[in-house]
């Protein structure tokens, strides 16, 4: 764990620089704007420990899969979103030394992210190895307001005395990403110009994603600005030089103005004019006028998905560092898109797709922003129906039957271990359940008539596909799969897979019917088109009523897979000290041995499917399995905290959203300098909205039963629902609920009924 960002409601601060935890703290101040984002790499050069990242959504390139002893069925790549231009670059020498913090004596040194405006500053003093003194003033920008644009301002004064300061200021495509599986290089050159702005164009290998990024540098010393410097062009590399003589305690700034385009949105003959008119957008106003206009774009974010905690800043700050993170990962704009667990903020896992969308990011997008956005994540799905079938062929099923892969980001199957690929089947139940969470939200069912049973009829029939009926037990069951929990695999019957498969045939079953009642011809007209038979239904059906889902009724309690209660079942609190987290420490035959749960497996189940279960149940299952977790996926504590806010266990309930909520800030997991757990971020946002506020929708209207942890004076947040906007503020003793839309609202708050009007009727 890590404990040196400062406690602040809008900003995330460090004051002093450690060289040793500078990866750590490039990962936390990464900046983004949905298109593109950017680990806190210096402007300056640095020859201490770096991750170079700056990524551009969509853009990747497929890397030779890597595997000890590969097997039928794995993918041939893993796509990567890959590190793309290196924009921010700034080598200055000063009397002919290199500026690197790495050789200088710090003098004061703080980062500061702005999480209210979305700006990153940085500001320092350092003496360098020649003795010259230097303050530096940075501020950098992904712009909300126009997505395909970033900029910078960089000051450097000198403090001790006169000094000659060049300042080169490029762009550098050369790059690597730090995970290639072979050292492969991604890229390969197309030109570089150097004519009028600095332009770097270039294209990834394979995938032929072209990209034009476009700079233009403006300059000032002592306040005047400058004519332009000295180009230079090399492959992949273009730089202008500027030259100025300062005085002590004068200053030179650098303005860097640029626009990354890129083939993905644009036709290859207009990638020019694209990136120059975008450029021009933000390169004809003043930084001031930027920083002005993106202050702005956040505040509508905001606005919408503030979320405000009275009497507790750790909590204030952490919650708003998870919905920063989130709105800057994904917009929403592009069904293309989504949303990696690392997003823009290191490698691994960087940019692709995983269950965490659907189960865990769906609801966040729902209830803060329009429709369209949640809609969106759905379409990213359903426009890979087909591949998921052939997905699931390359596996041996058939007629239709679609497992959407565990990892993607064009439909394809990236992922290639085994136990997981292959395995780790119930992803598919989670991208059925987003359909019905957003149909249930939204109440647009028009979209399950367009879209959304065509995607439920391809994952039914995998599930009917992969059950089996055994002789032994008179029911069908499901072998050798991993659940949610990754620290068991090849298991028979693990519990929430068997249960998810069962909701889903049953769903899809509900969905067939009503479209016969609404919209007789269009179902007839798909069902043909899917070559639908007559015998698929009965069979799913009967899957339905005989499927085989392991439970213990001595203890009242699902069982998260055959054979559970054959292992030695020892609680967490129980182990030596030092051997977490377990995947660090233990070998993995000793993981898949012992009890331990890495994430929520049963509760997983019974998050998604509460309505089914009464409390004592519920809460049988959170007794007997949490004490076995270890919660060494980012995605486990949110679960924890919405189930144990239900079960009244507040005290758990808080534990676990600050563990969620700062997971990152105070490094948990020992894991953040990979990059943040961005999808986890949405879980933190659960926590608070279904954990602490209860809200749920049931019977199509919205439920809230709240709590609010002892040490909080106060939280209040906005959610959207079916076109109306609710505001809602729980304190100590008393509540608020307002609807600053225009149509009155019903909704069971506490208990009670209440029809609350719209706020400038009242
Ligand atoms: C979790 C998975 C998750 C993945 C990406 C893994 O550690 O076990 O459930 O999908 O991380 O976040």
């Amino acid at each position: 764990m890590k404990n040196y960002i400062i406690h602040d409601p809008w900003h995330i601060i460090e004051d002093q620089f450690r060289a040793e935890h500078n990866e750590f703290s490039e990962s936390i101040f990464s900046i983004g704007n949905g298109r593109m984002g950017q680990r806190a790499n210096f402007e300056e050069a640095y020859s201490g420990k770096t991750m170079q990242g700056s990524y551009l959504a969509g853009v990747y390139y497929p890397d030779k899969t890597r595997v000890g002893w590969w097997k039928n069925g794995y993918p041939e790549y893993f796509a990567k979103v890959i590190n793309a231009v290196q924009w921010i670059g700034l080598d200055i020498q000063i009397d002919g030394t290199t500026l690197d913090l790495a050789q200088c004596e710090i003098i004061s040194f703080e980062r500061r992210l702005d999480m209210k405006a979305g700006v990153l500053y940085r500001t320092f003093r350092a003496k360098m190895p020649n003795g010259k003194e230097v303050e530096i003033t940075a501020k950098r920008m992904y712009h909300l307001f126009q997505s395909d644009t970033a900029s910078l301002q960089y000051t450097l004064r000198v403090l001790n005395s006169d000094a000659d300061v060049a300042v080169r200021s490029y762009l550098d495509g050369d790059v690597v990403n730090r995970d290639s599986n072979y050292d492969e290089r991604f890229w390969v050159p197309i030109a570089e110009d150097i004519q009028d702005d600095l332009v770097l164009v270039k294209e990834t290998r394979k995938t032929t994603f072209r990209v034009e990024a476009r700079l233009r540098n403006v300059c000032y010393v002592g306040g005047t600005a400058q004519s332009s410097g000295i180009k230079r062009k090399e492959q992949f590399y273009v730089g202008e030089e500027l030259h100025a003589h300062l005085k002590a305690g004068e200053s030179i700034r650098m303005e860097k103005y640029v626009a990354m385009v890129s083939s993905l949105n644009h036709p290859l003959d207009k990638l020019t004019e694209a990136a120059q008119n975008s450029l021009e957008k933000i390169a004809s106003k003043s930084y001031d006028e930027l920083i002005q206009l993106q202050t702005e774009a956040w505040a509508r974010i905001w606005e919408e998905s503030d979320i405000q905690i009275e009497g507790d800043v750790a909590a204030q700050q952490a919650i708003r560092f998870n919905i920063f993170q989130l709105n800057q990962t994904y917009t929403g704009e592009d069904a293309r898109l989504n949303i990696g667990p690392k997003g823009f903020t290191g490698e691994k896992y960087g940019g692709v797709t995983y269950w965490d969308t659907e189960a865990y990011c769906l609801p966040f997008y729902l209830a803060t922003q329009e429709p369209k956005v949640a809609r969106n994540l759905l379409l990213y799905r359903y426009q890979h129906l087909e591949k998921a079938i052939e997905n699931a062929g390359k596996l041996g099923f058939s007629d239709g039957a679609a497992l959407y892969p565990m990892v993607t980001i064009n439909g394809e199957e990236c992922h290639n271990e085994w136990e997981i690929t292959f395995e780790e089947i119930h992803r598919n139940g989670a991208i059925a359940f987003a359909i019905y969470n957003y149909v249930r939200y939204t109440d647009d069912s028009e979209y399950l008539s367009t879209h959304g049973l065509e995607v439920l009829i391809g994952i039914s029939r995998f599930w009917a596909q992969r059950v089996n009926w055994s002789e032994q037990k008179q029911q069908y069951v499901m072998l050798g799969v991993t659940g949610p929990n990754e620290y068991e695999n090849n298991v028979n019957n693990n519990w929430y897979t068997n249960k998810i498969a069962v909701w889903c045939l049953r769903y899809t079953l509900k969905v067939i019917a009503q479209e016969q009642t609404l919209h007789e011809d269009r179902l007839y007209e798909l069902l043909s088109r899917l070559d639908f038979k007559a015998e698929e239904s009965p069979l799913w059906q009967h899957i339905v009523d005989n499927m085989y889902l392991p439970e213990d009724s001595g203890r009242g309690v699902f069982l998260q897979q055959d054979g559970f209660l054959d292992k030695e079942l020892i609680p967490v609190a129980e182990l030596p000290a030092g051997v977490r987290p377990l995947n660090q420490h233990w070998s993995w035959d000793r993981i898949l041995r012992s009890c331990y749960i890495k994430q929520a497996d049963v509760l997983q189940g019974i998050y998604f499917f509460e309505d089914e279960f009464d409390t004592n149940t519920i809460r049988r299952n959170y007794d007997f399995y949490e004490p076995l977790t270890v919660h060494e996926s980012s995605l486990s504590p949110c679960v924890h905290a919405i189930i144990a806010a239900k079960l009244g266990k507040e005290d758990k309930a808080y534990e676990f959203y600050l563990r969620t909520a700062r997971l990152d800030l105070d490094d948990y997991n020992n894991d953040t300098e990979d990059g943040l757990h961005i999808t986890s971020m949405a879980g933190t946002w659960l926590a608070i909205v279904e954990g602490f506020a209860g809200m749920r929708v049931r019977d199509g209207q919205l439920h809230f039963q709240t709590f609010i942890p002892k040490n909080w004076q106060s939280y209040a947040f906005h959610v959207q629902y079916r076109g109306t906007k609710l505001y809602i503020n729980v304190s100590q003793d008393d509540f608020e609920v307002k609807n600053l839309s225009d149509t009155e609202i019903s909704i069971i708050f506490n208990g009670e009924q209440l029809l609350i009007e719209p706020e400038w009727k009242s």
